[in-house]
């Protein structure tokens, strides 16, 4: 293949350099495309074929269900590693050697503290706010209690940012539902694991010693891996994009968990789960769901179905598939709406409207049934997503920096009124 791309606008012809990247995907790099033809731009509603940056960190090949982590496959990982090793991967390049963990760890605990004052904003919420609204306002608050910028060019500085947000914000999520469910906000344990911890704050009860379960941790470690980067998503690309303005991490962050929320990407889990409560309770018939999902006067989507990039089964379906299997079985228990699931899938998969549109289970699918098997309530589902995110969308914003990107500024084709003249309020 020539490494030129031609472009022929009229009688005038431009050729702009091809880009390629270590998998060989290519993109043309349209960098001069304004400049060179006075004005003209390209226009792509949902970047559907733009890509926004180039970047180490995550691969993801969607016809071919791949995704790696700096290199690592996910399969390997979600056996293999736990959520704190695969963060370091993400965010400092490659696994860590057994010292920088334990440093890595030891760091992270150290700045596990949350301002007291923190409680008294998240006390001035109702009860009845959703989970992610807290969250978002949560991470958006540590700005005030952490002030200045990070020197990004400092690694030291760099390096402990990552460490307070990493040791922050899991208090934060565990807070978030223990305010939701009336119960005291709480500390973890410098004796346990990244993970351990993470249960023990959300799930201890104030009269009770807190018995682990390895079966919990587990499956937390393996979804949290599973959901730790997925390159230039919707949320990761707001966070690059709020970032490249130079705001800070922390307010990065928490334009990210807005951008997470919305049912169309990490709402997914809820929406999945509510789909399938409603399923049940209206009897289970699964084909007249299907039949809403493929009516296009029917507003009605298989939530947990599709994905943009992949169009073929989501490697992370497959594995969070089995460990939802897993699970259940270890726990004793026998959830209906397993079936359900189960019986959607089977259906979608034979069904030519989903494999005509190459519509597979997507991340989301299975994994709000085993967030409720571990007694994760629904509507945190999505902030478990966040907490899994939370390196990703570090090791992106610090990747962003670093590059030096420049500000994020899409352009347009204005398709509004053309000039006119002011009328005064009484000729109107
Ligand atoms: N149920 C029924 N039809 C669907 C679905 C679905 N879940 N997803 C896509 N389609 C149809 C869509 O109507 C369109 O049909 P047509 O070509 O006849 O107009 C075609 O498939 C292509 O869909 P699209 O909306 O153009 O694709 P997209 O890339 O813009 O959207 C998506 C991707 C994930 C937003 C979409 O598949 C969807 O809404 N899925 C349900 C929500 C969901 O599960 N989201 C979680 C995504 S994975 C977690 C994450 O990383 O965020």
């Amino acid at each position: 293949m020539s490494d030129i791309a031609k472009l022929q606008i009229g009688d005038n012809s431009y050729e702009f350099p091809l880009v390629k990247g270590t998998e060989n995907e290519v993109a043309i790099n349209i960098k001069t495309l304004r400049g060179a033809t006075d004005g003209v731009i390209t226009i792509d509603p949902g970047f559907k074929n733009t890509g926004s940056c180039e970047s180490a960190i995550t691969f993801l090949d969607g016809e071919k269900g791949i995704l790696r982590y700096r290199g690592y496959s996910i399969e390997e990982l979600a056996e293999k590693a736990d959520f704190l090793e695969v963060a370091y991967a993400l965010i400092f390049g490659d696994l860590p050697s057994k010292e920088q963990l334990e440093k890595f760890h030891s760091d992270i605990k150290e700045n596990s503290v949350v301002d007291d004052d923190v409680k008294k904003i998240l006390d001035a919420f109702p009860k009845s706010a959703h989970p992610m609204g807290v969250l978002s306002s949560l991470t958006s608050a540590l700005t005030a209690f952490n002030p200045g910028s990070v020197n990004v060019d400092s690694e030291e500085d760099m390096y402990k940012s990552v460490v307070k947000i990493m040791g922050k914000f899991p208090v934060l999520v565990a807070w978030t539902m223990r305010k939701k469910q009336g119960l005291p906000l709480n500390y973890g344990s410098k004796s346990l694991g990244y993970v351990e911890n993470i249960l023990k704050m959300m799930f201890e009860q104030p009269n009770e010693d807190y018995v682990m379960s390895p079966i919990l941790k587990d499956a937390l470690d393996k979804l949290l891996i599973l959901h730790a980067d997925h390159e230039q998503n919707c949320s990761t690309s707001t966070v690059r994009i709020v970032g490249s303005s130079h705001a800070g991490l922390f307010a990065s962050l928490s334009a990210g968990i807005s951008a997470l929320w919305g049912p169309l990407h990490g709402g997914a889990n809820q929406a999945v789960l509510e789909m399938l409560e409603a399923i049940k309770e209206d009897g289970g018939d699964t084909k007249k769901y299907m039949a809403k999902a493929k009516d296009k006067n029917d507003p009605f989507r298989l939530m947990g179905f599709g994905h943009r990039v992949y169009k073929n089964f989501d490697p992370r379906a497959k594995i969070i598939k089995l460990a939802a299997d897993e699970v259940l079985k270890d726990l004793g228990i026998v959830d209906p709406i397993l079936e359900i699931a189960r019986g959607l899938e089977q259906e979608a998969l034979n069904d030519p409207y989903f494999v005509d549109r190459k519509l597979y289970p997507n991340v989301d699918f299975y994994s709000g049934i085993i967030y409720r098997a571990m007694g994760i309530p629904v509507e945190m589902f999505t902030v478990m997503f966040a907490l899994g995110r939370l390196p990703g969308w570090i090791a992106q914003w610090k990747e962003m920096r670093l590059n030096k990107e420049p500000i994020g500024r899409p352009r347009q084709i204005y398709t509004g009124e053309n000039h006119r003249n002011f009328k005064s309020i009484e000729k109107r």
